[in-house]
């Protein structure tokens, strides 16, 4: 009896579950009328899956890129109950969307970039349904036809809207309502008036208005500038100051063309007094022989290992008496700056025995119970920072994450292949560039140990050295001089020309290149020689670390700093060794590449395959002097000796490795197309 009514129940309750499971084959009449003048349209791309219940409600309609064309009669959307994600884009659909449709409260995702709708944008809210705002979080409606009355204080959920490319002519309203917007892109949206109403969006962290015609004050009229990852203004019409900091952050191309701004050479902070080792009028080297001090090679300044000495000498052997003189005197010139630097920072170094710190950058900190890595080393202040240069500098991981606020993002240099690059200003006045090695955190303690110091000894005056490093629990760092002058793609394809006005060029690149006060610019660079002196710099660091058995691995113009007087400094020596993904660990490959920079130099085009197809081209056909930077002075003897480093070029970038010289010729080479350079 009992055993005869529980299997009642039983059976009840199964035949319960069976009829609220029952397929529901509405959604796909719906989507098919929705889709019935859309022409391309097939409804057999809505798969059906299990067997029995080949109908569930459908959540995501996903009709990208498939060639449709017509209208969507939207209102048998409306009765979807699950709708989630809609993606009809990179289609040719067209029509208006009904202003009910962003009412419906499912629908969280729609893109719609690249079609041909039209009209207005603006909610309604359903006569009888939810609420008075669209659940809508991720709005693409960029490429489309729409027209001005894009009214947004319905989607105050809203974290992403793109309407990039439209014919807005006049800015949305309602932004007030946005509360909770991070990422804004109303680029090429021929939108006039001011930027103003804009200001409002607290939460947001990506803002493109480029290519606008839009005016207001930077940044007194714009959201929090400080909240900002990314940020592009320019092709606009604004007014304001651009400080040092923003124009490091955001970069040249966020501003340029933006409007009229005071580029801001005052720095608030000490962090870029760089002591100037000379003074140069002239980028020339022989001004810059003229300048070196020559009398000062007593002066021993690091203990290389037996190994390191022999090669050191080595080198300096092959390559005459003088470039060791040089090396010598740099190494003074450092000593100099470091004996400056240690006596303030007897002073300055900041003890707080209780900090507080918190989530951000690629770390998680935690002081107490911890969670996160740091525990393992409890406290930051037991992870030592190994300056090589400067072994009493006691600083600790504490004082990096003092020193980068929290490795927060404005402190972000660049974020590199091997993991993000900081900025930052130590104890002691010392400019720095901390990076940390992502991949690294499996790297054993010792082994890293080993190969941090290995590198440290590696040192050539065209080496970027490593200053320091530190391990914390898994996680390591390593610490670089900063180069004020940033890198040499960005000195040749970013920075403008402005005046070849050599003698106006004087020490502070930043102050000076925003001198006329609205852009850089680097007359030096219309100088053959300068670039000749950068190109045999690069070689003769190159040279030297094929010399010692090593090689670099990814020599590209980014990796080129330049110091202050445009002495090239080749960067991420050595750091792909470590744990970083190994690129091809051949010398050939390195003559390769440093080809691709030689003709970069040359060209002033980027080192793209393309490019060096057709220089070589260029080259094999006799017609080099073509293909060169007419931003150059050309002609005379020196457009001879660039056609002469380009055939160079050439030779370094031949199909077979077996065919490329070796650095060590490529450097005699280089010297001997333009002897005056070697210093000597
Ligand atoms: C079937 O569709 C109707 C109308 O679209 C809806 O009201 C009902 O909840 C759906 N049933 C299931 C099980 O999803
Ligand atoms: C729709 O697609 C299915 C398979 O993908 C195909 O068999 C069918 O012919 C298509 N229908 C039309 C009208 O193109
Ligand atoms: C659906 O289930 C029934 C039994 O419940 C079965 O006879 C039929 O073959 C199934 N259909 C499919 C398509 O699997
Ligand atoms: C857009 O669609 C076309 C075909 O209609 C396709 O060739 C193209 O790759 C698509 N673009 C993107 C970005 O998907
Ligand atoms: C797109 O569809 C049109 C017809 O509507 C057709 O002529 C064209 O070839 C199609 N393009 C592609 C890339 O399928
Ligand atoms: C939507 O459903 C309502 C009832 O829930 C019905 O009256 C209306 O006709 C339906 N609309 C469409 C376009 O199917
Ligand atoms: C699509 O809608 C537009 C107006 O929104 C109309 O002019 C056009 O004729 C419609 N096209 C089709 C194929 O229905
Ligand atoms: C359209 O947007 C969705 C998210 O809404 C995204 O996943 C998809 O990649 C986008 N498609 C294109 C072509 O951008
Ligand atoms: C109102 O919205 C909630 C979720 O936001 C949903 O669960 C509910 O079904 C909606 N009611 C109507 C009538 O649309
Ligand atoms: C919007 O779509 C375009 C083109 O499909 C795409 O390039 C863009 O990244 C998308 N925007 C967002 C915010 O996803
Ligand atoms: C938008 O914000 C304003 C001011 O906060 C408020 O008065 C208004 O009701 C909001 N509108 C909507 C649709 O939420
Ligand atoms: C901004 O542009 C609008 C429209 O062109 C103009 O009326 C307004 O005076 C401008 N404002 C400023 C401060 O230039």
């Amino acid at each position: 009896m009992e055993a005869f009514g529980f299997g009642r129940l039983l059976l009840l309750f199964s035949l319960v579950v069976a009829v609220q499971s029952t397929c529901n084959s509405t959604d796909y009449g719906l989507v098919s009328k929705a889709f019935k003048s859309v022409s391309g349209f097939n409804i057999s791309w809505l798969k059906s899956h299990d067997s029995n219940c080949s109908y569930p409600p459908i959540k995501v309609l996903n009709f990208g890129s498939k060639n449709l064309t017509g209208n969507v009669s939207w209102k048998f959307l409306r009765n979807m109950t699950q709708l989630h994600t809609i993606d009809l884009s990179n289609n040719s659909l067209q029509g208006s969307i009904p202003g009910w449709f962003w009412s419906l409260h499912t629908l969280v995702e729609l893109n719609l970039s690249k079609n041909k709708f039209g009209g207005t944008i603006g909610f309604e809210p359903i006569t009888s349904g939810n609420g008075s705002s669209s659940s809508m979080r991720v709005l693409n409606l960029s490429a489309n036809r729409f027209t001005n009355l894009v009214k947004l204080s319905g989607f105050s959920k809203l974290q992403f809207l793109d309407l990039s490319h439209n014919d807005l002519g006049f800015l949305p309203s309602g932004f007030i309502n946005l509360t909770n917007l991070e990422h804004l892109d109303i680029s090429s949206c021929k939108i006039l008036g001011s930027v103003k109403p804009i200001s409002v969006l607290h939460s947001l962290k990506y803002l493109d208005l480029s290519n606008n015609s839009l005016n207001g004050t930077f940044p007194t009229d714009f959201p929090s500038v400080n909240s900002l990852k990314f940020l592009n203004i320019s092709l606009n019409h604004f007014t304001g100051s651009v400080g040092f900091d923003k124009f490091q952050r955001f970069g040249k191309s966020a501003f340029i063309h933006g409007g009229n701004f005071v580029f801001n050479t005052s720095k608030k902070t000490p962090t870029n007094n760089h002591i100037k080792p000379h003074s140069f009028k002239s980028p020339t080297h022989k001004v810059f022989q003229k300048h070196l001090p020559l009398k000062t090679q007593h002066k021993k300044v690091h203990k290389p290992n037996s190994k390191t000495k022999a090669l050191v000498i080595g080198l300096s052997c092959s390559s005459g008496f003088l470039l060791a003189s040089l090396v010598f005197c740099i190494f003074c010139v450092y000593r100099r700056r470091k004996l400056a630097r240690r006596n303030k920072w007897a002073i300055s170094k900041p003890v707080q025995p209780n900090f507080k710190i918190e989530k951000s950058g690629p770390f998680s900190f935690e002081t107490e119970s911890g969670s996160s890595w740091v525990a393992d080393i409890k406290e930051p202040t037991s992870a030592p920072v190994i300056m090589s240069s400067k072994p009493l500098m006691n600083l600790t991981f504490k004082d990096l994450i003092a020193a980068t606020s929290h490795f927060g993002k404005e402190s972000v240099l660049a974020e590199g292949r091997c993991g993000p690059l900081y900025r930052a200003i130590l104890p002691g006045d010392l400019h720095v560039a901390i990076k940390v090695l992502e991949h690294a955190r499996d790297v054993d303690h010792d082994d890293a140990v080993a190969i941090f110091e290995d590198l440290s000894r590696l040192k050539h005056p065209n080496l970027l050295p490593l200053a320091g490093y530190c391990i914390a629990g898994k996680e390591k760092l390593v610490l670089y001089e900063f180069m004020a002058n940033g890198d040499l793609h960005r000195w040749l394809h970013e920075l403008p020309t402005g005046a070849p006005n050599v003698e106006d060029w004087s020490t502070d690149t930043w102050e000076n290149h925003n001198g006329a006060g609205s852009q850089t610019s680097s007359p030096e660079k219309t100088n053959w020689l300068t670039r000749h002196r950068i190109a045999v710099g690069v070689a003769r660091g190159l040279a030297y670390l094929h010399h010692v058995g090593s090689c670099h691995g990814h020599l590209v113009a980014s990796n080129i700093l330049l110091s202050d007087n445009l002495e090239p400094r080749i960067s991420d020596v050595g750091i792909r060794f470590i744990g970083c993904k190994k690129e091809e660990n051949d010398v050939g490959n390195d003559i390769y590449c440093f080809g691709v920079v030689l003709m970069e130099l040359l060209t002033g085009k980027q080192g793209t395959e393309e490019n060096v197809k057709r220089v070589r081209k260029s080259v094999k056909e006799g017609n080099g002097v073509n293909v060169l930077d007419s931003r150059l002075r050309l002609g005379g003897e020196s457009e001879s000796e660039m056609v002469e480093s380009l055939r160079v070029g050439y030779l370094c970038t031949a199909e077979s490795p077996g065919k490329r010289p070796t650095m060590q010729q490529v450097l005699g080479l280089l010297k001997d197309i333009h002897p005056a350079v070697d210093f000597n």
